[in-house]
């Protein structure tokens, strides 16, 4: 549905992009990740044509981006700074745009509440928007990404600074969106978020794609679950943790903080081997088995900078 090939991007001198990939699937919601200034913002500019790229080629629903009028139609976009008309309230807000889309009077008047309605809107709908609070301002955001009933929407962190109870009800939202049939690219920091959201992740850094590819096959690169084991002194540590690299079921070794951390792809099949080798080592204060998330999955791919 996107494909984006060895995009450039400069700014002045900074070289924002330089050479990035990305493929979203129809029908999927698919995350951006990448620490401050690797270029997500950046990315969904360009695909959402606000920005030119320097070089490279996309694509959205096989059509080039440079025919900008008719992939702009297809596209919702909500802004990393949503930029509102403060004296307006939402509903006006969103009328005005309507009428930007040469919606008719009536036909606008019930998209407007439609959309209100399903960013959870109605209660303050018609109050100017300077008195919202950031996650009320980002649903406005959200309604106005969805007006034109777009098959794709490009989220650039929708959920930044909401509490997590609006973050679950956001988060809602965008599965309801997924549900709906529509295609999504959210960016977020949140890597849980992410988790719980997405099907597949571009991780970016420095302006390159790292990696891509569906969670559950990053879950298989890196290990699906891990076994901590508590060790009694650092004197313990080392010859327990190459001991364990040598298991051929073994990921992954590392040690934090008084913990060795292994990780395997299987746990039915590779836990127990990996227990009786540490149960054949003294030294072990405790064990526990815990599940690899997307942030062990981003560290190891993005070189330890935070999402
Ligand atoms: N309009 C601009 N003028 C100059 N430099 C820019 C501009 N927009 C982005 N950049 C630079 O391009 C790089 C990528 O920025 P971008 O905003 O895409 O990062 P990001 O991944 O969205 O970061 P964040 O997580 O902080 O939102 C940064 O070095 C940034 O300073
Ligand atoms: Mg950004």
């Amino acid at each position: 549905m996107i494909n984006a090939e060895n995009l450039t991007k400069r700014f002045g001198k900074v070289d924002a992009l330089k050479g990035l990939n990305l493929h979203v699937k129809k029908g999927s919601i698919h995350g951006l990740i990448g620490p401050n200034g690797a270029g997500k913002s950046t990315t969904i500019k360009i695909l959402s044509t606000l920005v030119h790229a320097n070089s490279g080629d996309v694509t959205i629903n096989d059509i080039p981006l440079k025919r900008g009028i008719s992939v702009r139609s297809m596209i919702g976009v909500v802004p990393e700074t949503p930029r509102l008309h403060e004296t307006k309230s939402a509903r006006s807000e969103l009328m005005f745009h309507a009428k930007l889309y040469g919606m008719p009077r009536k036909e606008a008047k019930t998209l407007v509440s439609d959309v209100i309605y399903a960013v959870q809107l109605e209660d303050a709908a018609d109050r100017p928007t300077r008195g919202y609070s950031t996650g009320m301002k980002k649903r406005v955001a959200l309604a106005l990404a969805l007006l034109h009933k777009p098959e794709i929407l490009l989220l650039d962190e929708p959920m930044s600074g909401l509490d997590p109870v609006m973050r679950k009800q956001f988060k809602d939202i965008i599965l309801d969106l997924k549900e709906m049939g529509k295609t999504v690219l959210v960016s977020d920091h949140d890597l849980h978020t992410v988790e719980e959201l997405c099907d597949s992740v571009t991780i970016i850094q420095d302006g390159v794609t790292v990696v891509e590819d569906t969670i559950e096959s990053l879950r298989h690169q890196t290990g699906s679950v891990a076994i901590e084991l508590k060790v009694i002194d650092d004197s313990a540590m080392g010859g327990l943790g190459s001991k364990l690299s040598s298991l051929d079921c073994v990921t992954d070794v590392s040690q934090k903080r008084g913990w060795v951390i292994v990780k395997v792809r299987n746990p039915e099949t590779d836990l127990p081997v990996v227990i009786r080798m540490a149960s054949d080592h003294t030294g072990i204060l405790e064990a526990k088995q815990t599940m690899i998330t997307l942030e062990d999955i981003f560290l190891k791919f993005a070189g330890g900078k935070r999402g």
